[in-house]
């Protein structure tokens, strides 16, 4: 049986492959996709789930705009990565899959509570959302299956030597999530790092001739541009899909128990994803924390969806 699953995303690059892995695989039943700020701004991370749902003929899901800024601290973009609008290189024609007016918090609450049996959350953005949706609806949480969500690392970070960006753009979210008692699962850098898009991936994606793949292939060039010119990477690591791998697969995706705590304080580590991965401070398991990818089965599943989202693209 499929997956009930709600994609939290701040389109961004690797969000918009997120968006076309759980679209496409049948392991998946996407719900709805909410936006939030993070990689852009949230009118910006709207209108580019929109763009990639256009692409990819993702109809009947709804999409809902969420928080415009973190819950305490300004926002912060990451336009060096994702540039101006977020989902920079390929040229989109004008979205015909709109935003529906309720908030995504609202949105993901009605979702949550008419759906007949508990939703897996898949947040690949910072966490506002879902932390302003723990608090304003908590019975919320009796419907929600588990969290699996992109963020955090359990060693350095990406955005600051020990934060990785989508908690240090709202730790106070990232905190109240970790602390919910929910089950989550944190796929870090640690992790997504392993999913690097090879000149290999890229002439998968190439092959298969549609126009969805030819956007996925000119995001992931443009995607590489910035991880060679600002990390010095060979290739790009395409984080947000390795959450929503794990819940198509949880084989994928090797995890392990830990304690997970977000650093709240620090004057040089605040945003870290502080993970006891050997009970050094004896605290409880609260997390899943992701360490090993199987790439082969990974790319195979991604592949796989753009092919069979590919005939759908308008
Ligand atoms: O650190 C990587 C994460 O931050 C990814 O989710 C990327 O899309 C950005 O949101
Ligand atoms: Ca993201």
């Amino acid at each position: 049986m499929p997956v009930p699953v709600i994609i939290d995303c701040d389109p961004g690059h690797d969000d918009a492959l997120a968006l076309v892995l759980a679209a496409g695989d049948p392991a998946v039943d996407l719900l709805a996709i909410t936006t939030v700020a993070g990689n852009q701004t949230v009118d910006k991370t709207t209108l580019n789930a929109r763009r990639i749902c256009t692409v990819a003929g993702i109809t009947g899901v709804p999409v809902a705009a969420g928080c415009a800024r973190p819950l305490v601290q300004p926002l912060l973009v990451a336009d060096d990565v994702h540039g101006e609008s977020g989902l920079d290189g390929p040229a989109f024609g004008e979205p015909t899959v709109h935003a529906v007016p309720q908030h995504a918090v609202d949105v993901m609450h009605r979702v949550l509570t008419e759906h007949p049996e508990p939703v897996t959350l898949v947040p690949t953005g910072p966490l506002t959302n879902v932390a302003l949706l723990l608090t304003r609806h908590p019975d919320s949480a009796a419907h929600i299956r588990e969290i699996v969500l992109m963020g955090g690392s359990t060693g350095r970070g990406n955005r600051t030597p020990a934060a990785e960006f989508n908690i240090h753009v709202d730790p106070e979210a990232a905190h109240t999530v970790f602390t919910s008692g929910l089950p989550v699962t944190m796929c870090g850098l640690n992790v997504t790092h392993q999913a690097l898009v090879t000149p290999e991936v890229l002439a998968r994606l190439e092959r298969l001739d549609t126009r969805l793949s030819r956007i996925c292939a000119e995001l992931m060039t443009y995607f590489a541009s910035t991880y060679r010119r600002l990390w010095g990477f060979a290739a790009p690591p395409l984080h947000d899909p390795v959450a929503v791998a794990r819940v198509i697969d949880p084989e994928i995706v090797r995890c392990v128990d830990a304690n997970v705590v977000v650093e709240l304080h620090g004057q040089y580590t605040r945003g870290a994803t502080v993970t006891d991965l050997h009970q050094y401070l004896d605290r409880p398991v609260n997390a899943q924390v992701a360490v090993e990818l199987d790439t082969e089965r990974f790319w195979d599943r991604v592949v796989a969806a753009v092919d069979a989202l590919g005939g759908r693209a308008s």
